[in-house]
């Protein structure tokens, strides 16, 4: 049995018969971000992926492509690494089923199982498609997936597992450990399943039809049915082999280290070869199953329809990627959807959640903090601690760490990060109610340093939370806050264990810098995939429009506009920093104002006879976004300000919204 502190988790290997799409992305994203979380508790961690390269599909596309199978797989593995390196994925073994351990590993145990009886070979009849080189079930052709026409019925010997030998342990299985299959309504899924026959698993094709795949210890003129081969990775990598010849990982003493595994990822697509296939053939060699098997939801495009290289639906990581940044496309994929729940992608979904939370709410809370720390108290920490004032923050920041630990360790990706940004938000509103700038003007250092002491205490968390899914970002926000991953992985490690003095991590006297937005808002999509947005738009089809002629007379009055004309007007929360008397225009103010933009904009705004500067400082107002920036009598402004009033000023409009909040 492992030691609580070893951490096996896996992916399913990827067939190569393309190239990764952030659906295969998904699930070793998902693995990589527990894998670094554990690693960041200390714990001794063996993340798993790879490649599946035997079998049909794979020897088809080799086909297509005039190569040779294995040159195929071997030029295809290139490009899978290379997204995984793209996306920041830190994998112990990159399995690949052409690797020499792992042939000699399948064939040692169908030499094992066909020597204790396991296996046997039978004359099998049935319906073969020959341009697909399927057999077909009977139900394929009832459900019209196949016209009785193509196909012709063959007689074939083939080798067989026994698994329905096995259906009865498996049920048992399931009832003994509920939390096996995740989440909840998979396992049902499976009982269901087992509540009809259990047949016997085909486990060989004869060479003559598809000779791709690792030949059959006991007939030379068979090779292993791919799922056979591929399930069996999960084993090899351990150093597992049925004779004691296999070698564990590096830093591993044992297969038994690493076995039963922590958790098998997959998507719900192969959940049935993963629950019973694979269980089943661990039982007949005498191996545990893994200790959780969970299977997440699809990405679908917008229409629903499964993210799938057939339907040309496919997203391409490298392109977001590199329109975003590597941290942005982790984020969204695990911050979106539940993960077991199915999820569509829209580019411009991923920007509305890109500008909300990372540009936002995390960029703001970062940059606020040491901008004004850097502007107003030498661009060092403060020497502080949290007060009384702070009790509520101090609770809050203890849930968030605690609550984000809890929630990943269940797989839970969207409710730690959401948990995490219950805080960041707290962080920002903690700037807007205590208003450094006021604390600043008034002299009151002493405050001031409490107050943005707490502001990068915060961002701290965030940052040492962070490292498992923002993992450049996280480390550049810890470094501009003085600290190290080192000291984030000391910090947690007593975090952990409630010991933690909490909101007081951060070195007083340490230098902090403001540098670079740690996420630049993005006003619109980048070009790159604002082409491939308005693909998207267009895919769903368009009602036809009348012919011009024969439109009917506008009925809108002059003085309605349509829906999509207010929309063009983007509002937005805003709060005045500072405002002081136009230079050459006394019905004029300049303002600074912050839109949750990494900085303040400036506004001119003829409100002079209403209010005086000062008063203005700290409102939370209104702002017109997108109107093009004027000069005004010299002066330029980016934006408008609403307000009620006709020739004179009543009263600004004021919101009490974090700034950069969406106004509609
Ligand atoms: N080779 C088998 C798995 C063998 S595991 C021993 C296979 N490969 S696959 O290339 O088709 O990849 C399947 C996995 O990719 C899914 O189970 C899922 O983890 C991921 N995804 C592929 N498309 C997906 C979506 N559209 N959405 C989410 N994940 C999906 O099956």
């Amino acid at each position: 049995m492992p030691h609580a502190s070893t951490f096996y988790i896996t992916t399913p290997i990827y067939y190569v018969n393309g190239r990764p799409h952030i659906g295969h992305a998904y699930t070793t994203l998902a693995a990589d971000v527990i894998a670094r979380w554990r690693r960041m508790k200390g714990h001794k961690v063996f993340f798993l992926t790879g490649t599946d390269e035997h079998g049909q599909k794979v020897y088809e596309r080799a086909k297509e492509r005039g190569m040779e199978p294995q040159a195929h797989c071997d030029d295809m593995v290139v490009h899978w690494k290379a997204t995984f390196a793209k996306l920041g994925v830190q994998y112990d073994r990159f399995f690949r089923t052409t690797d020499a351990d792992h042939v000699a590993n399948v064939r040692a145990v169908l030499q094992k199982l066909w020597n204790e009886d396991l296996i046997y070979r039978a004359e099998y009849t049935g319906w073969y498609h020959i341009g697909d080189e399927i057999f077909v079930t009977e139900k394929d052709v009832e459900d019209g997936k196949y016209d009785r026409a193509d196909l012709k019925q063959i007689a074939e010997a083939n080798y067989f597992f026994k698994m329905g030998s096995f259906h009865e342990q498996l049920s048992a299985y399931l009832e003994a450990h509920p939390d096996f299959i995740r989440p909840e309504n998979r396992m049902n899924e499976v009982k269901g399943f087992l509540k009809g026959e259990l047949g016997d698993l085909c486990i060989s094709r004869p060479k003559s039809r598809m000779p791709w795949g690792i030949e059959l210890p006991f007939d030379p003129d068979y090779v292993t049915y791919v799922w056979f081969d591929a399930l069996l990775n999960y084993l090899t990598a351990t150093g597992y082999h049925p004779d004691g010849l296999g070698t564990p990982p590096a830093g591993f003493d044992s297969w038994r280290e690493l076995w039963p595994a922590n958790f098998h990822l997959l998507g719900k697509d192969i959940l049935t070869t993963h629950s019973v296939y694979w269980t089943t053939m661990l039982f007949g060699m005498g191996v545990e199953p893994a200790q959780a098997l969970y299977a997440h939801g699809w990405w679908t495009s917008k229409d629903g329809s499964k993210m799938s290289k057939s339907k040309g639906n496919t997203i391409d990581v490298d392109l977001l990627v590199d329109a975003f940044g590597v941290d942005a496309a982790r984020y969204f994929f695990l911050r979106e959807i539940r993960f077991g729940a199915d999820g569509g992608f829209s580019y411009d979904g991923f920007l509305t959640r890109y500008n909300a939370d990372l540009a936002n709410d995390l960029g703001n809370l970062a940059h606020r903090g040491l901008s004004m720390c850097s502007n107003w108290l030498g661009a060092v920490v403060p020497d502080s601690a949290p007060g009384p004032d702070e009790a509520e923050l101090v609770t809050l920041a203890r849930e968030a760490v605690l609550g984000f630990d809890r929630e990943l360790e269940a797989l839970q990706y969207n409710k730690a990060l959401e948990g995490l940004w219950t805080l960041i938000s707290a962080g920002n509103k903690y700037i807007d109610t205590h208003a450094p700038w006021a604390l600043n003007k008034a002299g009151d250092t002493e405050r001031l340093g409490q107050v943005l002491r707490i502001v990068l205490e915060i961002s701290f968390i965030a940052a040492a939370l962070l490292l498992c899914v923002l993992p450049d970002r996280a480390e550049q926000l810890l470094n501009k806050l003085g600290m190290s991953v080192d000291d984030a992985r000391a910090w947690l490690a007593k975090a952990l264990n409630d010991d933690s003095d909490w909101l007081n991590a951060l070195r007083a006297g340490a230098p902090v810098e403001v540098g670079e937005p740690l996420f630049p808002r993005f006003r619109e999509l980048p070009p790159t995939i604002a082409a491939l947005f308005e693909q998207e738009q267009a895919k769903p089809a368009k009602p036809a429009k009348a012919p011009k002629a024969e439109a009917p007379p506008a009925p809108v009055a002059d003085e309605l506009i349509a829906f999509e004309d207010f929309a063009k007007v983007k509002l937005r929360a805003g709060k005045i920093l500072a405002a002081s008397p136009h230079p050459n225009a006394d019905k004029l103010l300049v303002l600074s104002v912050d839109i949750g933009e990494e900085r303040p904009r400036q506004i001119v705004a003829g409100i002079a006879a209403k209010y005086a500067p000062e008063t203005l400082v700290g409102k939370q107002v209104v702002v017109v976004i997108n109107l093009k920036p004027a000069k005004l009598r010299g002066a330029m402004s980016e934006g408008m300000l609403l307000a009620a009033g006709g020739k004179e000023i009543v009263d600004l409009v004021t919101v009490d919204a974090t700034p950069g909040e969406v106004v509609r």
